[in-house]
């Protein structure tokens, strides 16, 4: 419990700094955000590109993923126990590459919202990031 609320204390800071960052005047892409890779490193439904970002001061997992042809990433951190996703290193999808899934009991998750779509994840969602790809690079928004 203590998690979960955790994560939607998290998910609302990023939302606040999401939303504070898209109201700041657009500069290049190198200002404002931080290089996470290539974009031909990440392909439709393969594996996920993981990288750190600060929270709260200290480092904290997180994950890039291509899907339906845009790039989304996340916490990786589940939203039943903050247990990392991938069952092997960047492995986050599931067989079909139609969800997101926890190695450790096998919640599901929207790819392109971070939506629980089913297991012990109910109701709750994984902490999104505000990525980007400009010229032929992945990009976050810096907080
Ligand atoms: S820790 Fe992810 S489903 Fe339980």
């Amino acid at each position: 419990m203590a998690d979960k609320e955790r994560l939607s204390e998290l998910g609302e800071r990023l939302t606040e700094v999401n939303e504070g960052l898209s109201e700041t005047s657009e500069g290049t892409a190198e200002a404002s955000a931080c290089l996470i890779c290539a974009g031909g490193e990440l392909l439709e439904g393969g594996d996920g590109v993981r990288f750190e970002i600060e929270l709260d001061g200290e480092a904290a997992p997180a994950f890039a993923i291509r899907y339906g042809g845009r790039v989304y990433g996340y916490l990786n951190r589940c939203a039943h126990i903050a247990m990392e996703l991938d069952w092997k290193l960047g492995k986050f999808f599931d067989a079909d590459a139609e969800y997101l899934i926890c190695s450790t009991h096998g919640a599901l998750y929207a790819p392109e919202s971070g939506a629980c779509r089913g297991g012990p994840c109910r109701g709750a969602a994984l902490v999104g990031l505000n990525m980007f790809e400009a010229e032929g690079k992945i990009y976050m928004k810096r907080s």
